[in-house]
């Protein structure tokens, strides 16, 4: 039987992957985030998942505004980074595992939420700058990331969005779904994006430590209070961006100790600001 054996969380942000890509990652103002993230490739290679669920926000990548499906669940064998306007990330294409997909999508479903399946996703830095933090960066050509990765996004750009509520307990059907597949598996399921960040307007540049901290905070030890965050809460105190956070609950949600298990251990908790317009916000939480 299949497995969720920890959860990470992250923020995406697309400066990340052009820090990355271009080779500044030791300059002063990048180098403490990417110190952050040293702990977290080590535990990468020290708790190798066979399959990374991970959920992450389409930009207007994939889906534009003539459709825009609330949960989209991606099944196909392969998703190609996507180009953002500066052409694709120079990073492997992401390969997918579309047997356990097809199970998790049929189990979510038959639980009563409403997935839209993708055959074709192309993978923009809400999913790519989270595998290079996680990963490290493609040293060679033949570099690839290190499992099968089922992409599933989530639609926090155009409102209405989904509640923190409904992400939690989608997480926890997907965990059923995960522990029904008849296949001895790791798998990981991520959360990304987030922290508070706010990208137009007047408020523009918005971060709110004790905000994020509190968040990291309940996230950890009281996840349940976490979802009844409604939110209004997250773009007034986070920014319009902070809605990203409910991404968060999902993975959470998957968790061993909402399922009457025991806590999960913290094996890593980062935060730093600046990056770009975001605060940083990471955490590793282990099923015990
Ligand atoms: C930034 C952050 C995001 O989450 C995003 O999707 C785009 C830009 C930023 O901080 O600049
Ligand atoms: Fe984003």
């Amino acid at each position: 039987m299949a497995r969720i054996t920890a959860s990470v969380y992250t923020s995406h942000i697309p400066a990340i992957g052009a820090a990355l890509d271009l080779g500044k990652t030791q300059e002063p103002y990048w180098q403490p985030v990417f110190k952050g993230y040293e702990v977290s490739k080590t535990w990468m290679q020290h708790n190798k998942p066979d399959v990374i669920f991970l959920v992450y926000n389409d930009h207007a990548t994939a889906f534009d505004l003539d459709f825009i499906p609330t949960f989209a669940i991606g099944t196909a064998a392969s998703y190609a980074p996507a180009d953002e306007g500066w052409g694709p990330r120079p990073v492997p294409t992401v390969i997918g595992h579309p047997e356990l997909s097809a199970h998790i999508a049929h189990s979510v479903i038959q639980q009563d939420f409403d997935l839209t399946i993708v055959n074709k996703m192309p993978v923009d830095h809400g999913l790519t700058v989270p595998l290079s933090l996680m990963c490290g960066q493609p040293p060679a050509n033949n570099f690839a990331w290190p499992c099968p990765v089922i992409p599933f996004a989530v639609n926090v750009v155009q409102y209405p969005v989904p509640s923190g509520g409904r992400c939690f307990a989608l997480g926890q059907a997907i965990r059923r779904a995960v522990e029904s597949f008849d296949e001895d598996l790791n798998v990981h399921i991520w959360g990304t994006g987030g922290m508070s960040h706010q990208l137009q307007g007047p408020r523009a540049g918005l971060i709110n430590k004790a905000f994020d901290n509190a968040f990291l905070d309940q996230l950890i030890a009281d996840p349940a209070a976490a979802a009844r965050i409604p939110h209004i809460d997250y773009v007034r105190e986070a920014g319009s961006e902070g809605i990203e956070l409910v991404m968060w609950l999902i993975a959470r949600g998957a968790m061993a100790d909402v399922a009457g298990g025991k806590p999960p251990r913290v094996a890593h908790r980062f935060y730093h600001v600046p990056a770009s317009n975001t605060a940083v916000g990471h955490l590793i939480l282990e099923n015990t």
